[in-house]
């Protein structure tokens, strides 16, 4: 659609353009705080909330009573408790070009009525990217912590902010009596890196970019989730204070860094417009190499006295502007769509473009996520197309801008054949990755798969990790998990590894000591090592019990795979077992390479059966009072009863102090604010299902 200048736009084309764009910025935010997952760009979203606000300015009778510049965000979900922010959290105006911060001097000199040649000093400091957040401290101890949420109530977060290293639960030094200090929640680039890998491993959703991943680690309702995640903190203002906060805003600063917390060290003051813009520019350039990611820097007049005689317009302060950095965005032309394998199968469509600049970064590769993302943006082998790298570590594809030529080529299909292995690639329903089912003879996920299989819970081999694994690979020792039993008594491979580095001989002895131990393994270990998809500790164990003997589960798995109903009826049978595991088994067993490696590493090995089931007798549940709330994903809600009481559990229905554990489901509602509150560990479905795994 093409947008009319606003200039252009008559008195029914603007409400109708003001309502289209409050709709579009209220799913906008729904999306961003409280799915943590935005589908706009912050340059997208920017543009529509400008858009709104000149559309606004010219038609000051049509501002709608919803309209997005009345709101700062969107409201808390209810599963954490509200905090309603004494001092409002507000926003700050955008100004994009060096002639807005000359107008913005300008405006706040106007206002103070300042004489000629008289200047003030502005603190100029980055403007962080991430989400900001109110913590408070009462005598100097760190009571509450909170959210924006809308500006006035934000989500009680103090179990997760407390988990955060840069956060002081105590200020050192002398403390105020009360105050808020606010500032901004963050993750690092290189940490983000990690958690994505780790998000991917997990078979989960990567997150878009640090400050989504920081959005979503904050707003956790299990803290112990968010203690494991990397975030971090940087001070850079207040909110309720008493005794009040006075004198100037740099002092502020220094006080923060007394009191233990962190002040970002790239601040500056600047006295004239023209400095400002310098700064921003000097930063600007350094931002690459910054380790954490940053949009813009503030502008902020030093004096807190002149602060509060300029005070607030709408929902932003006068006496501070955010001096944004362009969207880094360029046009080029896509060459090749190409297929990545990663490590873990999943086949991830890139852009192979003529390489452009981008905003100082030379850029020849853009992804292209997954098969729905080209389709919904028709992007073609050929197309000219808008790329950016606004923010996000890797450059997206905005769109394509010259869809309307003559002669394009052919929409882009998505293969059906990995491009590494040539197996078949598997999209199960209500996902939007497709996955090769080779996984133990594609050489893409091959050292993802022996790492496993080597692990703790699988094969548990000593003196094999992360490390060695991909070591041995490289060196012609490694391609399929058989060859891991082969070694030991392979003298030439033995050799071979002596001569690799770190590879003595008491660590060659070790290692085949290790290997050798493990020739006779129990099914439900050799089952897990295979690396099959939704079969993790409790999954491997259903199925060993189900099956009994490697060769009842070998040949029901080739029923499956080859659509035997009664073999399908019979798994679907088995408590637990659902549709997600069933399709996985048949995909991977439907692949004869799987199946002659699964062989091949049998050969090797004596499998031990599976016992059969016991009766429960010490459960960790055993006299525990459980409640469950929202809905579960593997459960039915008899179901989850049966099982808990199986284990000797008590099932309650309201939330109480003699609660020993809340299971928390998808959309859980007061209950999990109200275990908050009074402290009843809540666990998470799977968490539960371990618990309950012990016989
Ligand atoms: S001052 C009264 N300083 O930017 C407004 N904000 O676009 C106080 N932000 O909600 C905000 N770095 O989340 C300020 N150095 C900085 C900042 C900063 C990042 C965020 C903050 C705010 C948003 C406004």
């Amino acid at each position: 659609m093409t947008e009319l200048a606003v200039d252009a736009l008559d008195e029914a084309a603007a409400r109708a353009e003001l309502e289209r764009l409050a709709r579009a910025i209220a799913e906008a935010d729904r999306r961003y705080y409280q799915d943590a997952r935005p589908d706009l760009t912050d340059a997208q979203y920017d543009e529509l909330r400008r858009r709104n606000q000149a559309i606004e300015q010219r038609f000051p009778a049509l501002v709608r009573a919803d309209s997005p510049s009345h709101r700062v965000g969107a409201p808390p979900v209810t599963a954490f408790g509200k905090v309603v922010h004494t001092v409002p959290m507000l926003s700050l105006d955008n100004a994009m070009t060096p002639e807005e911060i000359d107008e913005f001097v300008a405006r706040v000199r106007r206002f103070l009525k300042r004489p000629e040649g008289a200047l003030d000093d502005f603190v100029c400091e980055p403007k962080i990217d991430g989400l900001s957040c109110s913590l408070r401290y009462e005598d100097g101890v760190l009571v509450r912590a909170a959210t924006r949420g809308d500006g006035t109530t934000g989500e009680d977060v103090t179990r997760n902010v407390r988990t955060i290293d840069d956060v002081p639960v105590r200020l050192h030094g002398q403390a105020p009596k009360v105050i808020e200090v606010r500032g901004e929640v963050y993750m690092e680039r290189a940490a983000f890196a990690r958690l994505n890998e780790e998000q991917e491993e997990a078979g989960e959703l990567p997150f878009a970019n640090p400050r989504n991943a920081s959005a979503g680690s904050l707003r956790q309702l299990d803290s112990r989730i968010t203690a494991r995640r990397p975030l971090r903190f940087f001070a850079y203002g207040w909110g309720e204070a008493d005794p009040p906060v006075a004198g100037r805003y740099s002092e502020f600063l220094e006080r923060l860094r007394g009191w233990g917390l962190v002040v970002n060290p790239l601040t500056a003051i600047c006295r004239t417009a023209e400095e400002m813009v310098a700064h921003q520019a000097k930063i600007g350039a350094e931002r690459p190499n910054l380790p954490y990611e940053i949009d813009g820097v503030v502008d902020k007049i030093d004096e807190i006295a002149l602060q509060e005689r300029l005070g607030f317009v709408g929902r932003a302060p006068r006496w501070a502007i955010a001096h944004k950095f362009p969207a880094e965005q360029a046009r080029t032309r896509v060459r090749d769509i190409t297929i990545q394998v990663g490590r873990t199968g999943a086949l991830t469509p890139v852009a192979e473009l003529e390489p452009v600049n981008v905003g100082g970064v030379t850029v020849s590769r853009a992804t292209l996520h997954n098969e729905d993302f080209i389709k919904a943006k028709d992007i073609r082998a050929g197309d000219q197309v808008l790329i950016q790298r606004a923010g996000d570590v890797i450059p997206q594809v905005v769109e394509v801008t010259d869809a309307e030529r003559t002669g394009r080529s052919d929409p882009y299909v998505f293969p059906r054949l990995c491009p590494i292995c040539q197996s078949h690639v598997d999209r199960l329903e209500g996902e939007v990755v497709w996955r090769c089912t080779g996984g133990l003879v594609c050489p893409a996920q091959v050292a993802g798969r022996l790492q496993l299989l080597v692990g703790r819970d699988a094969f548990d081999i000593e003196g094999l990790g992360k490390k060695q694994v991909p070591q041995l690979i490289e060196a012609g020792l490694l391609h399929q998990p058989a060859d891991l039993f082969v070694l030991p008594r392979n003298q030439e491979s033995l050799e071979k590894l002596g001569q690799l580095e770190g590879w003595g001989k008491r660590k060659i002895d070790n290692l085949v000591k290790s290997i050798e131990a493990r020739r006779t393994i129990p099914l439900h270990r050799f089952i897990l090592g295979l690396g099959i998809r939704f079969t993790g500790e409790v999954n491997a164990k259903l199925l060993a019990r189900a099956y009994g003997s490697f060769s009842a589960w070998r040949d029901g798995m080739l029923k499956l795979a080859a659509g035997d109903a009664e073999e399908l009826a019979r798994l679907d049978d088995v408590d637990r077992v659902g549709n997600a595991l069933i399709g996985a088994l048949a995909a991977f067993f439907a692949e004869p390479h799987n199946v002659k490696a699964v062989d091949d590493l049998a050969a090797q090995l004596t499998i031990e059966d599976a016992a059969a089931p016991a009766t429960a007798t010490t459960s960790p549940l055993s006299g525990k009072v459980v409640i469950f709330t929202g809905t579960l994903e593997t459960l039915g809600r008899a179901e989850a009863k049966a099982r808990a009481e199986r284990f000797g559990a008590k099932v309650g229905s309201s939330v109480s102090k003699n609660t020993d554990y809340l299971v928390v489901g998808a959309d859980a509602g007061s209950k999990a604010a109200k275990a908050q509150a009074l402290g009843v560990q809540t666990i998470t479905e799977q968490e539960f299902l371990e618990l309950t795994d012990r016989r």
